[in-house]
């Protein structure tokens, strides 16, 4: 007789007296969302869900290649990425499941996928944040453009390796053109924009007066304000530029699970109030679903001037690599 995988699975927990529903489940998460970060709420998630959850943890854009290269082969039952991008190329390169429409639904339309094939967890705003001693708050810049302006000749800085920073051009780019980032880039290279290894040297810099206006996410700031309350840095936001958009972290089920009613379960435990708020209070990130508080000392969501895009098309990281070389930022 040949015995199945289900026969063989009864059979034990017949033996062992434990019914087939009770037997945990295992599904296996990519995340570009860090270890430290999400491995308490994995360990609670595990426990309320009675689920075994295993996790490849690595940079965002790299899972994205892994999942495309491993294809159906894949054991990735979910990609946790840390941008919409990286979700948009998945979805475009069909790696992807739709979602149901009762967790799609909890989220505003703004941050999940128009075809249900990915759904953000957390909101992320990129935002200038400046040196409250040197700048008046009415010299601020109105857009990302007047960065190019001679009052901020060698004031600016950005982070040009920084997945968040390549999301924001790939957003200029969707927004206004290659052309014209190309020439925005090119002149703030002319401009003498300063190059940081990343969003926290950018805000450490600005608190020292190292220069004044940084191109940086939203929740770097009240991270390190936690540290050091008298940081002399503040968040400013433009309006309805690339300057002020709102990226998501977020998840996509992918096509090669065998799983998806754990998978979702598991999303709908990301969209819990208690998930969200733990992402407020650790990250300082926007929860997205409606009704829930957003971090303290932060600016509401609803408050924010983004402008309008489809997140799905941030996808062309490759596209935007190639003109960063070509403006000679990268
Ligand atoms: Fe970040």
């Amino acid at each position: 007789m040949k015995v199945t995988a289900g026969a063989m699975a009864f059979m034990l927990s017949w033996g062992t007296g434990l019914s087939v529903n009770a037997q945990t489940k295992t599904i296996t998460i990519y995340s570009g969302r860090g270890q430290k970060l999400i491995e308490p709420l994995l360990a609670q998630a595990k426990k309320d869900l009675n689920l075994d959850i295993q996790v490849r943890y690595g940079d965002t854009a790299e899972l994205a290649i892994a999942l495309l290269e491993e294809g159906k082969n894949s054991r990735a039952d979910l990609f946790f990425a840390q941008d919409a991008g990286a979700l948009g190329t998945l979805e475009t390169q069909k790696r992807t499941l739709p979602i149901s429409s009762n967790l799609l639904n909890k989220v505003d339309s703004r941050f999940r996928s128009p075809q249900g094939q990915w759904i953000g967890i957390s909101g992320r705003a990129r935002v200038i944040n400046y040196n409250t001693k040197l700048v008046n708050k009415n010299q601020l810049p109105t857009s990302i453009s007047q960065l190019t302006q001679p009052q901020w000749r060698g004031k600016v800085a950005w982070a040009p390796t920084n997945g968040s920073f390549h999301s924001f051009v790939t957003a200029m780019r969707v927004l206004e053109g290659n052309p014209k980032t190309l020439q925005w880039l090119r002149a703030m290279k002319a401009n003498g924009v300063k190059d940081y290894r990343n969003n926290t040297t950018i805000v450490e810099a600005l608190g020292r007066g190292e220069v004044q206006l940084g191109l940086v996410n939203h929740y770097y700031l009240p991270n390190l304000k936690k540290t050091n309350p008298s940081l002399p840095v503040a968040a400013h936001y433009t309006n309805k530029d690339s300057g002020s958009m709102i990226n998501i972290a977020g998840v996509a089920i992918m096509n090669s699970t065998k799983q998806k009613p754990e998978v979702e379960k598991f999303i709908g435990y990301l969209l819990k109030p208690s998930s969200q708020t733990y992402f407020a209070k650790e990250t300082n990130e926007y929860p997205l679903v409606k009704g829930i508080p957003g971090p303290a000392n932060q600016l509401p969501l609803n408050k924010l001037n983004p402008p309008n895009v489809n997140l799905t098309n941030l996808n062309d990281l490759p596209g935007t690599l190639e003109l960063l070389q070509q403006a000679g930022v990268l």
